[in-house]
């Protein structure tokens, strides 16, 4: 049996592409569809209940389109409305942080682990509660850097103000003595080298995309829903505004040339 239909990715806006990026390498047969809510970016600043309605509304809208299973590509939306999404839903529903978590819990070495995202993703504590979840001993520091997400957008992979706030950001957890650092944010591995700069070699970093794709296949694979064709799959995205930066930021995360976008209509999400 092969299943052919698409798996449904959404994030807030464009950072999920990055997500999108190690699917494609790790599924390379998988079609996809993925949603990026770019009029309603950002999330990482807006209350629990406005982003458990948007996640529902974009699942909605990724069901229509017949998808398979749905990865939430999107740590904010994953941190605050998995739950609800599991439980409202029949399909597999992969998130960032229980894989995130996972892996960065299998890398430390002393137990002591730095995370880093939105505001939303850092105040509800969704990774320690999760890391604490799986190891009791393990100690968690969480640090909100919301300045990431527009330095990201704007392509400062390299520039000097991104290491000057990434100082600034960074230096406490350098201090705990952490080995491990999450990028809790589907935005950040486009500032990764900057970041290791920063916190110097002996830190590693856990991309939860990475983390999240082999957990999508383990998924695909424990449900028989594999697309086992030779084809390579296709990439159909769709986003609720079309910025007009778009194009080239989401080359930028995804590593790849992107063809046409789509634009959905908001009222059509509300429905
Ligand atoms: N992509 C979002 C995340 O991973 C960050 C952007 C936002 O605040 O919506 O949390």
């Amino acid at each position: 049996m092969s299943d052919k239909r698409p798996i449904g990715v959404f994030d807030s806006g464009i950072g999920g592409l990055t997500v999108v990026k190690r699917l494609m390498s790790n599924l390379p047969n998988e079609n996809i569809i993925y949603f990026g809510d770019t009029a309603r970016v950002p999330y990482g600043s807006k209350s629990n209940e406005t982003v458990i309605e948007y996640s529902i509304q974009n699942t909605n809208f990724l069901l229509g389109k017949n998808i398979k299973a749905l990865v939430v590509a999107c740590n904010t939306a994953s941190s605050v409305a998995i739950k609800t999404l599991k439980s409202n839903y029949d399909i597999p529903i992969i998130g960032m942080i229980e894989p995130g978590a996972k892996m960065a819990i299998e890398k430390s070495s002393n137990k002591k682990i730095g995370v880093i995202g939105t505001r939303a993703t850092i105040n509800n504590k969704a990774y320690s509660t999760e890391m604490k979840r799986r190891d009791e001993k393990v100690e968690v520091f969480e640090k909100a850097c919301p300045l990431f997400v527009p330095l990201a957008e704007e392509g400062w992979t390299d520039h000097k103000a991104t290491f000057e706030i990434a100082r600034e950001y960074l230096t406490e957890l350098h201090d705990y003595k952490i080995d491990t650092l999450v990028l809790g944010c589907t935005h950040y591995p486009i500032l990764a080298n900057v970041i290791k700069k920063v916190m110097g070699n002996n830190v590693e970093l856990i991309d939860s995309g990475i983390a999240s794709a082999e957990v999508v296949k383990k998924e695909l694979a424990d449900n028989g829903l594999e697309n086992n064709g030779s084809l390579q799959g296709y990439l159909d995205c769709y986003v609720s505004d079309i910025p007009t930066t778009f194009k080239k930021v989401a080359e930028l995360f995804l590593g790849n040339p992107v063809n046409e976008v789509k634009k959905v209509d908001l009222e059509l999400l509300n429905t």
